[in-house]
């Protein structure tokens, strides 16, 4: 009789592999950038275990910060920080070239400096993620909330559809005190100029885009294993 086969993994055993592989690339004596989100609390959690060996962290949101101070991980400001030599993140999707879409967590602004702080950016993904063209995820975008309206109807002029962002029937709030702007429907065929483009948009705060802050590398969570993609 053959050996019954082995379940696929569940979706938080692949977000578990890939934050204890993001280990590697922590530069042991110094500070690590800290992305935020469920793939980057495994991270977080796998961090714990080598915390004397780092000088600390700066975080990119209030969520990571508490769940890092909790493990015992001093978190710096970035402004005390010059350069960091990575910085960790998830993706709601990256293409082929390393651009993503962030943002699910409402933390792309605080993301956005760290990443642009860093030397290189490692993004943690399972394979779901992996797209050929951005833009099935809906694109949230962090902005004033006065222009919401208008922004609306730009976005609108590219075929997207934009929705405030809610938690509990009421505009979700930001870190920075800002709102949210999902929107879908949009293909986002060159992330690198649509990314300049809506950050000239008055009201705009950050869009999700990362392309100018692309990853360098991907840790990709596979039924097979972690697979490593490189994008300099
Ligand atoms: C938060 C983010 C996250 O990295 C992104 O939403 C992925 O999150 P998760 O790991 O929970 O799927 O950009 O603003």
């Amino acid at each position: 009789m053959s050996a019954p086969a082995s379940a696929a993994p569940t979706q938080d055993e692949l977000k578990t592999l890939v934050g204890r592989a993001a280990l590697e690339y922590v530069v042991r004596g110094e500070i690590v950038g800290v992305g935020t989100g469920s793939t980057v609390n495994k991270f977080i959690d796998a961090l714990a275990a080598i915390k004397d060996e780092i000088k600390g962290a700066v975080s990119s949101s209030v969520a990571s910060t508490e769940r890092l101070r909790a493990l015992g991980i001093e978190v710096f400001d970035s402004n005390a920080v010059d350069e960091l030599a990575v910085y960790i993140d998830g993706a709601d999707e990256i293409d082929g070239r390393g651009h993503m879409i962030k943002g699910g967590g409402a933390a792309l602004t605080r993301e956005k400096i760290v990443a642009a702080q860093s030397r290189r950016f490692v993004c943690i993904a399972d394979a779901s993620k992996r797209v050929e063209v951005l833009g099935a995820f809906p694109l949230p975008v962090e902005i004033i909330p006065m222009a919401a309206r208008r922004l609306m109807r730009q976005f609108a002029a590219l075929g997207g559809v934009a929705q405030v962002r809610e938690n509990d029937g009421l505009p979700l709030v930001t870190d920075n005190g800002q709102h949210i702007l999902d929107v879908t429907g949009l293909k986002i065929a060159d992330p690198l100029a649509f990314e300049s483009g809506v950050n000239q948009w008055p009201g705009v705060v950050t869009v999700g885009v990362f392309a100018h802050q692309k990853a360098q590398v991907c840790l990709l969570a596979t039924p097979e294993g972690v697979k490593t993609l490189h994008y300099d």
